[in-house]
């Protein structure tokens, strides 16, 4: 493995610094939430080692989402990130060949990178609406692949694959003899209703997601992956156990205490973010410096410049952070060209949105 530090990391807001930035447009989530604003409060426990898989009602709660999956097909991993570590690792060496996605969350990218197996790169277009045609995927597959991945909702996009277009990835796979890997790390920020866990749909497809996004609590780091294949989980668990033995018996308690009230937590904050997704579409339609793909899910939209920015985009940036305080997610966070940004409108208020945005439109002008 060659491991390197990504952008995305590297130029992070919680690297950089929160207090440094006014108007923090490049976050992928909700607004982070306190024990207090979810009810709840860490009981005594004991600080033992958990169950390996992660507990037994958490791993029920998460495969209770897809028509016949059950709590043995689930393993509780570090965030989704520790789940694509774990996924990417288990499945692939220097040997081998993935079709992946790309723009891309960038472990998606990254990690395989590390790991030198052979790599096609399947691009999303704006002039597609970033949408993925499955052909593409099956033109792009060798003898020597073994694992496809890609994401929905996207990140950066939120563009969303139709049911159709997933089960048809699942077949592409499963003919050709490799395995699907879905992230559904925002699955639950589907503005038209989440698709099927992709894991229901075969012993060969993997989904990974986690609580970090619609749940606004990356900090607990509590994330999974679901197969139906017993000798893949179990090649996953051994991974697991290599890198932590078991997760944190505090976080998967609270873990398991959200996803005891997941539709009275999803059921509003959906309500929310469509009204944030509004005023983005609202500032869009007045802004004759941006195009963009309406997003169908996550807290993101990727709109592109049209035409060069004074300063060029490198201009843009240092005026929106340092004039502005306004912080956004580059492109090439996602393997883009820096004319392409994400907008994240999920995390900060309404106030602070309706200030970033505005701060975008005077830094796109000079
Ligand atoms: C598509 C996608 N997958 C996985 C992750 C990792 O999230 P976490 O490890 O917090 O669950 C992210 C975070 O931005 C993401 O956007």
């Amino acid at each position: 493995m060659r491991y390197a530090r990504m952008p995305i990391e590297v130029e992070s807001p919680e690297e950089y610094g929160y207090a440094r930035i006014r108007w923090n447009l490049s976050e992928s989530s909700v607004a982070d939430q306190k024990l207090s604003d979810l009810g709840l409060a860490i009981p005594d426990m004991p600080l033992l080692y958990g169950e390996h898989r992660g507990r037994a009602r958490l791993r029920e709660l998460i495969a209770a989402e897809g028509a016949g999956l059950k709590a043995d097909d689930v393993l509780v991993t570090t965030g989704a990130a520790g789940a694509l570590f774990i996924v990417a690792t288990s499945l692939l060496s220097a040997d081998d060949h993935l079709v992946v996605v790309r723009p891309n969350y960038a472990t998606n990218l990254e990690t395989p990178r590390a790991i030198g197996c052979a790599v096609t790169h399947v691009d999303l277009a704006f002039e597609d609406g970033f949408r993925l045609d499955p052909e593409r995927i099956a033109a792009a597959l060798t003898p020597k692949t073994r694992l496809v991945s890609v994401t929905c909702p996207h990140n950066p996009t939120g563009v969303m694959l139709s049911e159709a277009e997933l089960c048809a990835l699942a077949e592409i796979t499963a003919r050709h003899g490799c395995r699907l890997l879905v992230d559904e790390t925002y699955r639950d920020l589907s503005f038209a209703g989440p698709l099927p866990p992709a894991a229901s749909l075969g012993g060969h497809v993997i989904s990974v997601a986690s609580l970090s996004k619609a749940y606004g609590v990356p900090g607990i780091r509590i994330g999974w992956l679901v197969s139906r294949d017993p000798a893949l989980q179990e090649i996953f668990l051994a991974a697991s156990e290599q890198i932590s033995i078991c997760g944190s018996v505090m976080d998967e308690w609270v873990a398991e205490q959200i996803l005891e009230k997941r539709q009275a937590i999803l059921t509003p904050r959906l309500a929310e973010m469509r009204r944030r997704l509004e005023t983005v579409a609202a500032w869009m339609a007045g802004e004759d410096r941006l195009e963009w793909v309406w997003p169908s899910g996550g807290v993101v939209c990727f709109p592109r410049m049209v035409g060069e920015p004074a300063g060029g985009t490198e201009g843009f940036y240092r005026r929106l952070l340092e004039d502005h305080g306004a912080y956004v997610g580059p492109g090439h966070w996602f393997e883009r060209p820096d004319s392409y940004f994400r907008i994240g409108y999920g995390w900060p208020t309404a106030d602070e949105l309706d200030a970033g945005l505005a701060a975008i439109s005077a830094a796109l002008r000079g």
